[in-house]
């Protein structure tokens, strides 16, 4: 019987540098998708599947998300005066339960690695998740859901990949398998490999399982790609001493801390809402028409 995991950290401390200037005063993961910030996706994903206690780091400019998540009594007293009770209730039942999420502050922002670090002390000695909020990740069952089944099944640590153009490899952490008896498992990952030299296409897609000695790792880990404390170096070594097997996810990713996958997103989540895919729906072929004449002929 492997150890549950109960507990999942989201790094929310990064400086969104490919959002400026909306991420100036805005934290990148309050950013919304349709009417909802991402974060709130990200924090239901974890829910979803079996997470009991959510840790969010956060830095300097990042209040906002504490506030986020606390019940805000003025508005619901405000709103319920003037008879929006369903979005009161919907507000309320959105707002995560008492004790189950906390923040911690990671004072310099000094990487991912480093991010993962400042929660040490609320994780402990157990296994934990790490969901990393600028990947939106859709799919029917939650892919943190699968993992955890990988996870219940085999134990060790689970990292969730996903195939990139291979001209693409550059921008991801990069990851190589070996077959076994029991399915493949990883034996190489790279950190933003030079153009040309990425083993495979397959890349770390911002879902992981891991076990807390990471930790150790992390403690000794020096900076690496962009003068950064690597999460992706630390796993390096852990490879060395433990097990991670991949899950491929599929579904829809959209990397929402650049302005390209932030718009996908949204198109995306608004066609699976009714009441705006049918506004929406119209003034997409409308534009994809304008932007390319010959559409829709072609075949003809
Ligand atoms: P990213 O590299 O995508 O986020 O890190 P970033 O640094 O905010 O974005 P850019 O590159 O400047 O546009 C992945 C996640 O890790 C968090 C980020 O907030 C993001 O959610 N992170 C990154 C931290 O919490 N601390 C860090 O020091 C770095």
């Amino acid at each position: 019987m492997h150890r549950k995991v109960r507990k999942a950290i989201i790094p929310a401390a990064g400086f969104g540098t490919r959002m400026l200037p909306a991420t100036k005063s805005i934290p990148k993961e309050l950013l919304t998708i349709v009417d909802r910030p991402i974060l709130d996706h990200i924090v239901a994903e974890a829910f979803a599947s079996g997470i009991e206690h959510v840790v969010i780091v956060t830095g300097r400019m990042k209040g906002a998300i504490e506030d986020h998540f606390d019940h805000a009594f003025e508005l619901d007293v405000s709103l319920r005066k003037s008879g929006k009770n369903a979005i009161a209730d919907r507000l309320a039942g959105d707002t995560p339960g008492v004790g189950s999420i906390s923040f911690i502050r990671q004072q310099e922002a000094k990487g991912l690695g480093h991010a993962i670090w400042s929660a040490r002390h609320i994780i402990g000695d157990e296994p934990f998740a790490v969901l990393l909020p600028d990947m939106l990740m859709v799919s029917e069952r939650p892919c943190l859901d699968s993992m955890m089944e990988i996870y219940r099944a085999q134990g060790g640590n689970v990292l969730a990949v996903e195939r990139c153009k291979p001209e693409e490899a550059q921008k991801f952490g990069i990851v190589s398998f070996k077959p076994t008896a029991s399915g493949p498992l990883v034996n190489g990952l790279i950190e933003k490999p030079k153009p040309g030299t990425a083993p495979t296409n397959f890349f770390i897609s911002g879902r992981y399982i891991l076990q807390p000695e990471v930790f150790g790792l992390l403690e000794d880990q020096k900076p690496g790609v962009g003068g950064e404390i690597q999460l992706t170096d630390a796993l390096v070594s852990l490879m060395r001493m433990q097990e991670i097997r991949p899950f491929e996810f599929v579904g829809d990713t959209f990397d929402c801390g650049s302005p390209v996958g932030f718009v996908a997103a949204n198109l995306h989540m608004a066609m699976q809402r009714a009441d705006i895919a049918e506004a929406l729906g119209p003034l997409i072929e409308r534009l994809a028409d304008a932007a390319n004449p010959g559409r829709g002929t072609r075949a003809a």
